[in-house]
């Protein structure tokens, strides 16, 4: 019995109403739902090309494919990421090779992808790209990274899973590498149930993705079907994809979209209650509460307890005793099965990434989350780290 999830989408009556329009409208997959989508994110964000995909995990499979990461390369991840992040460029027959985060925070570090470049250069490999992961909707040090990918000739894609709308002075996450990678899955910050997008500035990069992303079909449905007297032919110039977005999820994502700012500030004003309520903890050393650092999105909020990884795993069996959700963000690849297996050695070079998975544990952070529920959430979390952690537990 859960009653605090750890996750809840926001879906109001205007989202209900978009999808009825289409399903009524005789078109449901991509079309001028699809179209408009594109259009109104890539206007938001300021990216001159969005195409929408059918999740972020096409996004960055199409990302990699289209910028030249070929079998054999080496991509850069981050192992505290979603496996997503890594598995594409598996897809591709490339190698991954993992680096470390930042000393005191949950983002990649740019030093450590250099130390890992400069190794993959050394033994003799080529790294065809850099994911940096916007991890929790903190914006990575984009800088900094622009930099090493410009030492190296790599590719800096953008893992912007859960960070939309993070803006930076420098422009929103997303626009700040070569190519942005959003998602809409259910929990993330605006949702079209599955989906993502995918924003780059390069014309040539769009190009490939909008043919790859449908087959390699040198046009897309809607073209071919929307004029009655439009063309039947078409061509086939490469053995794509099937990643295309629905009209029926872009209709939902436009109406997310222009609640965005609204959604987000709903999650800051959540985040800002977390902060208050755990404040005490913090100034007793028990726990680091996240920062509202420049341009987050507040996907999640993860909070950090100096007792390691036994007070945790016991906190979170007291909070969901307690009916309460968590997660952890994340279990680091390089500790699961397929990761570990193909990358053994990787174990010993991400002290700051073990570390850190030991420390974190995230609470339910979402527009509609009640301060009733947050306060309970709260106070839970204080009377089990303040009664001891192991006591807590029932
Ligand atoms: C960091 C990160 N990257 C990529 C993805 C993949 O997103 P999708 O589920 O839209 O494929 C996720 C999903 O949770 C994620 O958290």
């Amino acid at each position: 019995m859960t009653t605090i999830p750890f996750a809840r989408p926001s879906i109001g009556e205007a989202e209900i109403d978009a999808v009825a329009r289409v399903l009524r409208s005789g078109w449901l997959t991509t079309g001028s739902e699809a179209q408009a989508f594109e259009r109104e994110f890539g206007a938001f964000i300021g990216a001159p090309h969005a195409l929408a995909v059918n999740s972020a995990t096409a996004g960055l499979h199409l990302a990699l494919e289209a910028t030249g990461t070929r079998p054999g390369d080496v991509v850069i991840v981050p192992s505290m990421t979603f496996t997503a992040t890594a598995e594409v460029a598996r897809y591709l027959g490339a190698e991954i090779a993992f680096a470390d985060i930042t000393a005191d925070g949950m983002l990649i570090d740019p030093v450590d992808v250099e130390r890992v470049a400069a190794a993959t250069v050394a033994g003799g490999g080529r790294v065809s790209a850099i994911i940096a992961v916007h991890l929790a909707g903190e914006v990575a040090d984009m800088k900094a990274l622009r930099d090493v990918a410009r030492r190296y000739d790599a590719v800096l894609v953008e893992d912007a899973a859960h960070a939309f709308p993070s803006r930076t002075a420098a422009g929103y996450a997303g626009t700040l590498g070569d190519v942005g990678v959003f998602s809409f899955y259910a929990n993330k910050t605006i949702t079209t149930g599955e989906g993502g997008m995918l924003v780059t500035a390069d014309a040539a990069i769009a190009e490939r993705v909008r043919t790859m992303r449908l087959h390699g079909i040198d046009r897309e449905a809607w073209d071919r079907y929307s004029d009655p007297r439009g063309r039947w032919q078409y061509d086939v110039v490469e053995a794509g994809f099937k990643y295309n977005m629905t009209d029926i999820a872009a209709a939902i994502g436009r109406v997310q979209l222009r609640r965005a700012d609204s959604l987000l500030a709903a999650r800051r004003d959540a985040a800002e209650r977390y902060r208050e309520s755990l404040l005490p903890l913090e100034r007793e050393n028990q726990v680091t509460l996240p920062r509202d650092q420049e341009g987050h999105a507040w996907h999640l909020f993860i909070l950090r307890l100096a007792g390691g990884h036994r007070d945790r795993d016991d906190l979170a069996a007291a909070l969901q005793d307690a009916g309460i959700g968590v997660s952890v963000h994340y279990t680091p690849l390089h500790r699961m099965t397929y990761w570990a297996n193909r990358y053994p050695a990787a174990t010993a070079a991400l002290p700051h990434t073990d570390r850190r998975f030991g420390e974190i544990l995230s609470l339910p952070l979402y527009p509609d989350i009640s301060p009733a529920e947050q306060h309970t959430v709260a106070d839970t979390v204080v009377r089990v780290i303040r009664d001891g952690i192991r006591e807590g537990v029932k």
